[in-house]
């Protein structure tokens, strides 16, 4: 399976732009599944929750989805891009999966980051898996990497790859994606964006440095910093199951969920 990373710099507050940007990637990319960073069609900062309600859309009846699952449908591609969702009076950080065959998988962030928790409503459970060209897929968002459960969470449900749109402004993911896929044997695709914005006093510069990490650990792919475009890197999800360390060792039937039973507490009252 081809996939692309397309790392831009999103114009904040320009949805239209943004949709532009990304459906020229797609065209221009030879790729089963192309990838583009975190909130994507909207840039990250918001002034208020109205700034942000003014620039989300429903998904996928909105502009941006009906235009990219035309390009998909066109090209025969999929694409999984970061996109500002309403949904009714709710606001969403959330990702949209478009497919060549008409279907949209959405995943609302589920841990929100810093300023985000201002104007966007708290997710519930939300579809996080995918296939495309027999590869599944796993779905989350930027900061869901500090939470090594959920990558694990994607793994046991059978993801070969991780994907994960991102805007990244501390320095430690790019290196913390290596053992997630390390710690699971899976593929792991982080595409951030580039640039800095600043609203209301607030400044936030992203690191780019997007990535593609094997399941061995092994970085297939690394983004400069200002890097601007599409990288593509073939995968092949037979490694990817295959969860043997040793002949003796499977990274997932290993685990002793029999000593873990505070994971499910709250952290207060663990041990
Ligand atoms: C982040 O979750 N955008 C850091």
């Amino acid at each position: 399976m081809n996939i692309g990373l397309f790392q831009f710099a999103p114009r904040r507050g320009r949805p239209d732009e943004n949709a532009a940007l990304l459906e020229d990637a797609l065209r221009a990319s030879s790729v089963d599944l192309l990838i583009a960073p975190e909130l994507a069609t909207t840039g990250y900062l918001f002034l208020d929750r109205g700034e942000l309600a003014d620039v989300a859309e429903e998904v996928p009846g909105g502009p941006t989805a009906a235009r990219l699952a035309r390009a998909c449908r066109e090209t025969g591609r999929a694409i999984f891009f970061g996109i500002a969702e309403r949904a009714g009076d709710r606001l969403y950080n959330a990702a949209a999966l478009l497919t060549a065959d008409g279907a949209c998988v959405i995943y609302r962030k589920a841990h929100l980051f810093d300023t985000e928790t201002l104007v966007f409503d708290r997710a519930g459970a939300s579809t996080s898996f995918a296939s495309i060209a027999g590869t599944n897929i796993g779905l989350m968002i930027c900061y869901d990497w500090r939470f090594p459960e959920v990558a694990r969470l994607l793994a046991l449900g059978g993801a070969d790859l991780l994907a994960h749109p991102s805007n990244l402004v501390h320095p430690h993911c790019q290196d913390a994606m290596i053992t997630r896929a390390l710690e699971n044997r899976v593929f792991a695709a982080t595409v951030n964006r580039f640039g800095s914005e600043s609203v209301g006093g607030v400044t936030v510069q992203f690191s780019g440095r997007s990535q593609v990490v094997s399941p061995l650990g092994e970085r297939l792919v690394t983004m400069g910093p200002e890097e601007e475009g599409v990288r593509v890197t073939a995968i092949d999800p037979a490694l990817a199951r295959d969860k043997q360390v040793t002949p003796r060792n499977h990274v997932l039937e290993d685990r002793r969920v029999d000593l873990w039973g505070a994971l499910l507490n709250d952290h207060r009252s663990a041990g």
